[in-house]
């Protein structure tokens, strides 16, 4: 069928993550409707195998396109990026789609002391991807990975408690912050759920550490990528809809909490 700039984007992550991927998106595109999938049914997709992430990414690719007529899809999750993009582009040629990476290259031009913290699932780190981007800038900085087991749950369950004692743990295994000379400056946060954590990681760090998250960028892509393919709506007053295959009520709270807004969810099998 015939795509059309007045059909919506859709949006997907594990879970509550990508909300920090459509903030961004609403920001630059207020005119678009969005459909956001959480998967939060099957998650966290870091620590599983990339055959389950890639079965969940087609699948929720499928119901969007079935259910919602999706012009265009944002993969707003490192892991489900590294995973299954490129099955995702060979197997639906006609949507464009649009992922995100671990921002390493903002990350390197941002730096001075050129030491660089990179957290992220255990998933996104050990993808073929992203070892592909880490040798494209070998010599240019060093990096320091960082897998971070449990992280995205605990921001996934809203569990402070829990999100506090991982990010001191994880933060301090990749060793010194600070401006001095082989200082971490600059941590790339490698996962779109981390977004939610700044403020627990600013006050753990300290103001002068960039945190680096991949919101804006993402936006910005996928403005270029509709208007290349004709697909951008001119006018509008963009909405918003809201799915999960986890609890509604967890992805209601989310929403309130960091995009302000007060939305029905809508259970998805
Ligand atoms: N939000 C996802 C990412 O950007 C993954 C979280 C998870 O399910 O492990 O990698």
């Amino acid at each position: 069928m015939e795509s059309d700039p007045n059909f919506p984007v859709g949006v997907f992550d594990s879970g509550v993550g990508g909300l920090s991927i459509l903030k961004a998106l609403r920001a630059e595109l207020p005119q678009e409707d969005f459909v956001y999938f959480a998967d939060s049914g099957h998650a966290p997709y870091g620590e599983r195998d990339p055959e389950h992430v890639i079965e969940r990414s087609r699948s929720i690719t499928q119901q969007l396109l079935a259910q919602h007529r999706i012009k265009a899809l944002v993969v707003a999750c490192n892991t489900a990026t590294a995973a299954a993009i490129h099955v995702l582009r060979a197997e639906f040629p006609a949507l464009p789609i649009v992922g995100v990476e671990p921002a390493l290259k903002p990350a390197v031009a941002l730096s001075q002391t050129r030491h660089i913290g990179v957290m992220a699932t255990r998933g996104t780190l050990a993808s073929a991807k992203f070892q592909t981007l880490l040798a494209s800038l070998a010599g240019q900085a060093e990096f320091t990975l960082q897998p971070c087991d449990g992280l995205a749950d605990a921001i996934e369950h809203h569990d402070a408690t829990r999100v506090i004692a991982l990010c001191e743990a994880y933060t301090k295994a990749i060793g010194l912050f600070g401006l001095k000379s082989g200082e971490k400056d600059t941590l790339v946060l490698g996962c779109t759920h981390y977004a939610f954590a700044e403020d627990t990681l600013h006050a753990l760090l300290g103001p002068q550490v960039q945190l680096i998250e991949t919101g804006l960028p993402v936006a910005l892509h996928t403005r270029r990528l509709l208007s290349a393919t004709g697909l951008l709506r001119p006018q509008g007053t963009g909405q918003a809809q809201f799915q999960t295959t986890g609890q509604p009520a967890e992805l209601q709270q989310a929403v309130a909490r960091w995009l302000r807004q007060d939305v029905a969810v809508a259970h998805s099998a």
